[in-house]
């Protein structure tokens, strides 16, 4: 009679313990790649057995300085032992030079700073929404873009321009209208003396790297001017230097200014971080005990955005110049590979659009050691870090042109 032996009992690996324990305990919202992520130094990452990846990616466009640097490092170390966390009852000696800062590369005279693209989202709809109280009772509408990403709070879906992140969660803040990007009767029509407020996404990213033309951003400013209502420009992801310029908008000229520009992801180098800044028309909207936020503008955050500033300052010239190699190695690409459709997006802030979905490309990629993700299912992302040279951008072309070569496109 055959004996059964007792099964071994399973060794699962570092990297299957941590999914397992992540499948078993954790709200099953995220999808991530397979890959358990342990330090990164500059541009590159590694894994627990030291597998090593190129960055281009950069957490979603947070770690704008790659990891490890030694300036950010100090001034987290210095602060950590001084202070963490005031709160906004008190003063401390950062948050009113960050500010001071902000107005001085913005052109805008007021923050608010807070933790995340969406606080910042949230806090400018409660923006909007006095201003046009204070005008009239009926002055509550929102005029936004389709396909635009704006967040995940309630405030921030409303005004998002794509169903698939709405429509489980509705009903939502009413009064939002959405408009084609750079479609400039469409947005005349939308905007009325009952518009509160104008929300573009300078860059639509999550989108597919997608700028609004300049004729479009001046349309919707003189609109806002028209029918006095707030222009917002969520730079959340297309801003802080990524563009090659303090904010996109800049990138325009003569410049043009909106009343509100909403930052968060780079400022403090993957220190959770949000800001709104505005004019003082904007500002003047918000009153004493409106608004508040416990963790926002802490002494961490505010000092080590204030040491990457520092450093963005002289960082500008090598965002346009790395940037444009980056795009011109990849444009050349295109004689190769004709799926590839097109090459876009100003600085550091690259789409390639390509004529399939582009998920498998992402996954071959970490197996190749390269770090990128794939939105709006056919546009390959590139966020890297600030600090790229045109040696990674090589390195990156080199792995990339192999991928391309390797990739089965369905029939
Ligand atoms: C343009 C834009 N706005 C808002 C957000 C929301 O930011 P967070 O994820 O920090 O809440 C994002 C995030 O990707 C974004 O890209």
């Amino acid at each position: 009679m055959a004996t059964t032996l007792p099964s071994e009992p399973q060794v699962l690996s570092p990297f299957e313990t941590v999914a397992e324990l992540e499948r078993t305990y954790l709200v099953q919202n995220y999808s991530r790649y397979p890959l358990l992520l342990h330090r990164g130094k500059g541009c590159y990452v590694y894994d627990l057995e030291g597998n090593r990846y190129l960055d281009l990616i950069s957490g979603i466009g947070v770690n704008s300085l790659g990891y490890a640097h030694p300036r950010i490092t100090k001034v987290i170390r210095q602060q950590a032992g001084l202070l963490l966390h005031t709160s906004n009852l008190y003063y401390h000696e950062y948050q009113g030079r960050l500010a001071e800062r902000l107005a001085k590369i913005s052109g805008l005279n007021r923050s608010f700073f807070c933790n995340s693209g969406a606080e910042a989202m949230e806090g400018a709809l409660k923006m909007i929404r006095a201003h046009g109280n204070a005008i009239s009772p009926e002055k509550n509408g929102i005029v936004s873009l389709e396909n635009s990403f704006h967040g995940r709070t309630l405030g921030a879906l409303s005004i998002t321009g794509q169903p698939k992140y709405r429509k489980d969660f509705e009903p939502l803040v009413p009064g939002a209208r959405f408009v084609p990007r750079n479609d400039i009767a469409a947005l005349e029509s939308a905007v009325n003396g009952n518009t509160a407020g104008i929300v573009l996404e300078f860059i639509q990213g999550e989108g597919g790297v997608l700028p609004i033309s300049e004729e479009f951003a001046r349309a919707a400013r003189a609109l806002a001017d028209r029918h006095n209502c707030l222009l917002v420009f969520d730079e959340i992801q297309c801003g802080v230097g990524r563009p090659g310029a303090y904010f996109a908008y800049q990138l325009l000229d003569p410049v043009l200014l909106p009343d509100i520009v909403l930052a968060a992801k780079p400022m403090a180098c993957g220190i959770p971080l949000g800001v709104i800044v505005g004019n003082e028309k904007a500002a003047a909207a918000i009153k004493p005990g409106m608004h508040g936020s416990t963790y926002g503008g802490g002494p961490l955050a505010c000092r080590v955005a204030l040491e990457f500033f520092d450093i963005l300052d002289d960082l500008l010239p090598s965002i346009n110049a790395v940037g444009q190699y980056f795009r011109m190695r990849l444009t050349d690409l295109m004689r190769t590979f004709s799926f590839i459709r097109e090459v876009r997006g100003p600085g550091l802030m690259i789409g390639v659009e390509i004529a399939f979905p582009g998920k498998q490309l992402v996954l071959d990629g970490i197996k190749e050691g390269l770090l990128f993700n794939c939105t709006h299912d056919t546009v390959l992302r590139f966020l890297p870090p600030y600090i790229l040279t045109e040696r990674d951008v090589d390195r990156a072309i080199a792995i990339l042109a192999r991928l391309f070569k390797n990739a089965r496109p369905p029939e």
